[in-house]
């Protein structure tokens, strides 16, 4: 099966790699996205393990249309009964950037059509819509008159991990934080630690990687279980393989936060995902906190500033960078935020950058190499 394993941008490289991890054929990035090929065990694995997908679609057919028609024609012609039956709810999704079409939403609504009287055809009925829980869930994509229609085997988004029972302000995307995480290279061989880390996204992120627990472990379900080829029998294969593979953290995690209630979050999180015996979560000022390990890694999220006075913010920022140079000498710490400006007062030189995007808000990624004693490489503003 050709699929495709869609991502945020700037993490197509670490989902290709986790990819070819996890034994897939003729990996190749694209944007937000990664092709690849494998069979139903592969498909269910991804879904299962993949921390950096957001979801897993399988390719049912690509085209040329010069017209409208020819989508309503190409679309009533392919096999539908292949994935769903007249019984089953379906619904598209559709992302169009074409001149054929001057609506985006207008090939959404012919292609269910076009479903709807292939069956009506068939078998004298149409499948009925569902749009917030479908039992089938297609995607139709159309750049300028490329057509290729996939079936999404996630369906919910493989971000909504099932641990998180609550959350904070402004929590990060799970896969974004996972995605921090393996560009960071961090391999659970140091400890780790998230001082403002709200409803403990990253300490969880890095827990289940620490712990081998997969990404889907928690979830509910996958879309492709409702599909009629679903086969039970592979899917709980990799399960048990997959789980099998679970082991104590080699290290410790560390989270702490201002706020007595984002640690209160962040604990019921942790339970949930059960990692309560290698995360430590206590409420704390960052500008108090000392690092817990001489070479550790530390990721910071702060608030970006948008609920926040700038003087504020730039205070806080400027508090980041000072505590990193003061407390946490020998560590490689990790920095996210889409406040440019605030970003200047932490002072430090980054050794790496990288662009992200938080939901809609652009990010910087930067890593900062603290340096021990006296090798102030580092520091931009000595005085
Ligand atoms: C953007 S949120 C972090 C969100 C988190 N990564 C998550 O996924 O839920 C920023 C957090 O920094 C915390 N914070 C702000 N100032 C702090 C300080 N001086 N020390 C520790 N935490 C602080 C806030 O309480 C807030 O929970």
């Amino acid at each position: 099966m050709k699929l495709v394993a869609k991502t945020l941008y700037g993490l197509e490289k670490v989902l290709a790699d986790e990819l070819t991890d996890l034994g897939a054929d003729f990996v190749k990035g694209a944007n937000r996205a990664v092709l690849f090929e494998g069979d139903n065990k592969l498909l269910y694995k991804a879904n299962y393990c993949l921390r950096n997908a957001l979801s897993v679609l399988v390719t049912f057919s690509e085209f040329r249309i010069r017209t409208r028609d020819d989508l309503i024609r190409k679309g009533m012609a392919l096999e539908w009964d292949h994935f769903m039956n007249v019984d089953d709810t379906f619904a598209v999704t559709a992302v169009v950037n074409s001149p054929i079409f001057t609506h985006t939403g207008y090939p959404g609504l012919i292609l269910k059509d076009a479903i709807a009287d292939y069956f009506r055809k068939k078998t004298g009925r149409r499948p009925s819509v569902n749009a917030t829980d479908p039992d089938i869930l297609v995607n139709l994509h159309i750049s300028n008159d490329l057509v290729s229609i996939s079936i999404d085997s996630s369906v919910v988004p493989l971000f909504k991990r099932g641990y998180r029972q609550e959350q904070t302000v402004a929590p990060l995307n799970e896969v974004l934080a996972a995605g921090i995480l393996r560009l960071s290279g961090w391999n659970a061989s140091v400890a780790l630690t998230d001082p403002m880390c709200g409803s403990g996204t990253i300490p969880i992120e890095a827990g289940m990687i620490a712990c081998n627990i997969p990404a889907g472990k928690f979830r509910a379900s996958f879309g492709f279980q409702r599909w009629k080829d679903f086969d039970e029998n592979l899917f709980e294969e990799v399960k048990k393989e997959a789980d099998g593979l679970i082991k104590p953290s080699p290290v410790k995690i560390f989270g702490s936060d201002i706020l007595n209630d984002a640690v209160r979050t962040a604990r019921i999180n942790i339970a949930k995902a059960g990692l309560s015996g290698f995360i430590d979560i206590n409420v704390a000022d960052f500008k108090e906190l000392k690092s817990h390990d001489s070479n550790g890694f530390i990721f910071i999220n702060p608030p970006y500033g948008q609920r926040i006075q700038p003087e504020e913010i730039d205070e806080l920022y400027a508090m980041i960078g000072s505590s990193l140079k003061h407390n946490f000498q020998g560590s490689t710490a990790w920095l996210i935020t889409s406040n440019k400006e605030s970003l200047k007062k932490v002072a430090l030189k980054p050794a790496e950058k990288h662009i992200l995007f938080n939901g809609a808000l652009e990010c910087t990624l930067l890593k900062y190499e603290m340096y021990h004693g006296s090798k102030k490489i580092n520091a931009v503003n000595q005085v």
